[in-house]
């Protein structure tokens, strides 16, 4: 049974020195990794940055991270990757990391995804280039994404766990304004966690929405935003004998 913790959207800024790291000193005792679902930072500086890196660094299980949009905020996205990195964080865009945890091989998958829509409810790389451009980071992100996944099942991961900031489906949602979910996420996610296979998918983003969903193809999605899950990190145990199974601990 592997223990996967992960929170997102925990919004870090000068101030906050201190605020998570008594809940995260206890992961050796309940968690096997910790995944952080971007939105670390308030505006994306590398002050700020480098606060999260002091809430994270030295912990005694490995951290993956994606960055979320305001991590972004302040075009200092390279220098947050970089404060995250040099504090032993695997900060994923695109690309995967393979975990060897207690003789399992856990891979993670991440993007920071994009908005778009769901079904019915979507972009398309129609028209104006302002609109197709936008549509075309979403599903860019989502390759990205695809191809990370793809390359874990070849390289042999028991587990695969796909990690992004915006949600892949509309279920974790539920309880944000529906005329805003064209930018809490995109279907592109879903279809590529379905079409190159996962166990696992969490996000963040929704700080409205709920808990638990699915994709169309089966994976169950979590939203791991701090104040939906109401903690310092959810955990979740998965078993690595099983496609999908996703049993959860507060
Ligand atoms: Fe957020
Ligand atoms: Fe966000």
């Amino acid at each position: 049974m592997i223990r996967v913790a992960a929170v997102g959207d925990i919004h870090l800024g000068p101030d906050s020195a201190g605020l998570l790291r008594p809940a995260f000193d206890t992961l050796g005792d309940c968690a096997d990794l910790l995944l952080l679902a971007g939105d670390l930072t308030r505006h994306g500086t590398a002050r700020e940055a480098r606060v999260v890196a002091g809430e994270v660094a030295g912990l005694p299980v490995p951290v993956v991270a994606v960055l979320g949009n305001h991590d972004y905020q302040s075009d200092q996205e390279e220098a947050v990757t970089r404060e995250l990195t040099d504090a032993g964080v695997h900060v994923l865009e695109g690309d995967a990391v393979v975990l060897d945890l207690a003789g399992t091989r856990v891979g993670v998958a991440g993007t920071k995804g994009f908005c778009g829509g769901f079904a019915g409810r979507s972009g398309s790389e129609f028209g104006e280039p302002e609109m197709k451009a936008f549509m075309r980071h979403s599903r860019a992100c989502a390759e990205g994404l695809g191809n990370a996944l793809r390359s874990l099942h070849d390289g042999g991961s028991t587990l695969r766990i796909a990690l992004t900031h915006y949600a892949p489906v509309p279920d974790t949602l539920a309880g944000e304004p529906p005329e805003i979910f064209p930018f809490l996420g995109s279907y592109h996610l879903a279809e590529a966690m379905d079409a190159a296979g996962a166990d696992f998918a969490v996000h963040g983003h929704a700080h409205l929405g709920t808990e638990h969903g699915m994709t169309p193809g089966g994976v169950h999605v979590r939203n791991v935003a701090m104040a939906v899950i109401d903690q310092a990190f959810a955990v979740y145990h998965l078993s690595p004998t099983a496609t999908v199974t996703a049993g959860d601990q507060g």
